[in-house]
């Protein structure tokens, strides 16, 4: 029996992408002497050409992100250069229809500001909040969903506790006043968009996980997933939440959590990665954000799947998910998938792969994977068919 599940009307269904990831040649940043992503897609000449696939597969969204160290390079000195080449960029998803939401931070920072102490000196914070000003009243016309941060949560975690990533810290001081300081950017750039324009929608991409107990019955472990939920899906979201036109949800796997504070995965569902595969998940988290009372956008869920094994059930389960928690009143209005194509999955470098599109490594040709098709039919008739 054939099932079709229909989504809202003006559902948008799209993709997501960072400029570090799929750019290349980007030597300006902190990421590049310590994990330089070399040409990576060379998205930075062939934006054109990605985006007539995307437009080819019915998409009418894409997320991207916009790099402050190609744009402010040396404090203070604008490159206009970089400025009209992401314009260009811009208008070309606008000329296609497209509708645009632009990242304004996603975990790279130019190498002047990282070599003065990132995120942790305020100093620095304003200096965000003054580029992301500066980037608002250059493309203001073109954008529709501005993303202040990406998932804060992973990058202060990553940066300043599990030493993976710049600036390779554990120190757990440095970790809160990051996160501090994250806010306060937040925060500020909210009001300062909503000075300059009334129907300005800012927002945030929030990875939330799903936390389990791992033993349902050891009330120990129900607190410990209580409290990683508390600190992990909610710490950030309460305290911004009157500065947000709208939740952008990253989902991509379960925790389950056994005291004091383990994640276990003993999942057989998993991806390249090793993470665990659960579409139920999704819908969790989502009836957790209802509370919020914003309009939520999937702003990245995917899974890293060389093979494209997985990638069409992944697709299908979650949009099955998505679809229930909307039917159970989530005001959810679109779904990025992570990602357009094979990119630079930092520390790990390029070997998973998370593309709907696949790259070859040395000719950079890209060629779509089948699920790309697949989402692509959902894409066009806004609806999931299952047989
Ligand atoms: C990030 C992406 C990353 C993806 C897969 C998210 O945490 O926003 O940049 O590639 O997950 O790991």
């Amino acid at each position: 029996m054939e099932r079709v599940f229909k989504f809202p009307k003006d559902f948008l269904w799209g993709t997501a992408t960072s400029a570090y990831q799929v750019e290349g040649k980007n030597d300006f940043c902190d990421w590049s002497d310590c994990y330089p992503a070399g040409l990576a897609c060379d998205h930075y000449h062939k934006f054109r050409e990605d985006f007539s696939i995307i437009k080819k597969m019915g998409h009418n969204a894409h997320r991207i992100s916009i790099e402050w160290s190609r744009i402010e390079p040396k404090k203070g000195k604008f490159n206009k250069k970089e400025i009209e080449h992401y314009r260009e960029v811009l208008k070309a998803l606008k000329r296609s229809k497209i509708k645009i939401f632009l990242t304004l931070f996603h975990f790279t920072l130019p190498k002047w500001v990282a070599q003065s102490g990132g995120f942790l000196n305020k100093e620095n914070v304003f200096h965000f909040i003054n580029f992301s000003n500066r980037i608002f009243d250059e493309y203001k016309e073109l954008v529709d969903f501005w993303v202040v941060l990406n998932e804060p949560e992973v990058y202060t975690l990553l940066s300043y506790l599990l030493k993976r990533w710049p600036p390779k810290k554990r120190n757990p001081f440095q970790y809160l006043k990051t996160k501090r300081n994250l806010l306060l950017a937040h925060k500020i750039i909210y009001r300062d968009f909503h000075k300059k324009g009334k129907k300005v929608l800012v927002g945030i991409a929030k990875n939330n996980s799903f936390f389990a107990p791992y033993n349902s019955k050891s009330l120990f472990d129900r607190l410990s997933a209580k409290i990683a939920k508390r600190w992990q899906n909610h710490y950030f979201l309460n305290r911004i939440k009157n500065e947000i036109d709208f939740i952008g949800l990253n989902y991509y796997f379960t925790s389950n959590i056994k005291f004091p504070m383990r994640m276990i995965n003993e999942s057989r569902d998993v991806s390249d990665l090793g993470w665990a595969i659960n579409p139920e998940g999704i819908y969790h988290v989502l009836k957790d954000l209802k509370k919020y009372k914003k309009p939520i956008f999937i702003t990245e869920n995917g899974l890293a799947d060389k093979k494209d094994k997985l990638r069409k059930e992944f697709i299908k389960n979650h949009l099955f998910w998505i679809w229930g928690a909307i039917k159970e009143g989530v005001d959810i209005k679109g779904y990025l998938h992570w990602s357009l194509m094979d990119n630079f999955e930092w520390d790990l470098g390029f070997d998973p792969r998370f593309g709907l599109i696949e790259i070859d490594c040395k000719t950079l040709e890209r060629k779509p994977r089948k699920s790309a098709s697949f989402y692509s039919e959902i894409c066009k008739n806004n609806c999931l068919t299952i047989k």
